[in-house]
């Protein structure tokens, strides 16, 4: 056999072996690789940090070793039989290729496309928040218009209905008419009054560093009662709680932001048939603060999850106008936010208003 010196191939480490798995020639790089001068392998096994050995002589196999002596540098290891012309196997030829580079780049790869995936997200999010604001700005647009003509006539039919119950002094049941129709006009002021609330611009002048937890207050306490007379629950009682976070301010309109809350709490009560909990809470989390109103009702399917923030989409039949939600995502989105919801059919309903913290706050 010629007696073989070198392998030259500056980027691959290659190892001659013998049938019995001695090292017959390792090239420089190879030297390199194994931190081994190549005089010092030549005759013996495979340097110990190699592990893997054939099953059978005829096996080729295939590993990458993290961090061979040469520091961080990750090696792929070839190893494949070499046949004698009778066809046996006459020994080995070991490649050990330095593929660094490519995982590092490999790496570099996954990372942008994680970075580029999350982009994509932030743009949906964008472009969905800007849909959603237009069509708000739409509907505001036409609530404006029309909000004008129907007071009028709200006003006319209230003060008429007034007048009238006057004249008909003991005729009970014109008075029961004329009671209703006073109700009714006073309903649709209030809806219309809704549907201009939701449509309305952000006034960045009305607004102040807000105290959530002072909303809360407000609100729990201003209103309360009254919700245990709403909804569904026949005199059982709503048992309400409050966990409050200090820290909890925002930049905002307090009425709006009280108007937004009353309006989620009037929900939950709604949602409860007979007893039942609701829990309201604030808390901070880096830049935004949330209140919550959690409460233990009948929960939503999934096409009313869906439709929840559609103007006029309600399940309550006559008794709701569907303007509740809207009016709560729209003064969420005024204040630089959103809402969230949370809800699972007959366990119950999680509503969050997210805000951006005011830098007061920090
Ligand atoms: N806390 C809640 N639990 C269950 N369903 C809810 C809750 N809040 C809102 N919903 C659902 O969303 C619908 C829309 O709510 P909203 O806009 O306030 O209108 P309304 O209360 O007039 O029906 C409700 O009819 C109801 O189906
Ligand atoms: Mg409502």
């Amino acid at each position: 056999m010629v007696a073989l010196r070198n392998i030259s191939s500056p980027e691959r480490g290659v190892l001659l072996l013998d049938r019995d798995h001695k090292v017959i020639l390792a090239n420089k790089r190879a030297s390199v690789i194994f931190g081994i001068a190549p005089d010092e392998m030549v005759g013996h096994a495979l340097p110990e940090v190699i592990t893997r050995r054939p099953v059978y002589d005829e096996d080729v196999v295939e590993e990458v070793l993290d961090s061979l002596c040469s520091g961080n540098a990750i090696i792929h290891r070839y190893s494949s039989p070499v046949y004698s012309p009778d066809g046996s196997v006459g020994g080995r030829v070991e490649i050990y290729s330095d593929i660094t580079a490519r995982r590092e780049l490999e790496k570099e790869i996954l990372d942008r496309n994680v970075e580029l995936a999350e982009l994509n997200g932030q743009l949906q999010e964008a472009q969905e928040m800007l849909i959603h604001s237009e069509r708000l700005r739409t509907l505001g647009e036409m609530a404006a218009g029309v909000a004008h003509d129907i007071n009028n006539v709200l006003g006319i039919i209230l003060g008429n209905a007034q007048l009238a119950k006057r004249s008909v002094a003991g005729n009970e049941s014109a008075l029961h008419s004329l009671e209703a129709i006073e109700l009714a006009a006073r309903d649709a002021a209030e809806t219309i009054r809704r549907l201009r609330e939701i449509g309305k611009p952000t006034d960045i002048s009305s607004y102040g560093a807000v105290d959530l937890n002072s909303i809360v207050d407000d609100v729990v306490h201003g209103a309360f009662p009254a919700w245990q007379e709403s909804g569904s629950h026949g005199g059982a009682r709503i048992e309400f709680n409050t966990a409050l976070s200090s820290g909890c301010i925002v930049h905002g309109n307090a009425s709006e932001l009280r108007e937004a809350l009353a309006n989620i709490i009037l929900n939950a009560a709604q949602a409860i048939e007979g007893a039942g909990r609701i829990e309201v809470y604030t808390a901070r989390d880096g830049g935004h603060v949330e209140v919550a109103v959690t409460d233990t009702g009948i929960g939503m399917s999934q096409e009313t999850k869906q439709r929840l923030f559609d103007p006029f989409f309600t399940t309550r039949g006559a008794q709701g106008t569907g303007l509740g939600m809207s009016m709560i995502d729209a003064i969420a989105i005024r204040h630089g936010g959103r809402v969230l919801v949370e809800s699972e059919e007959g366990k119950g309903t999680r509503v969050t208003m997210r805000l951006p913290a005011s830098a007061i706050s920090s």
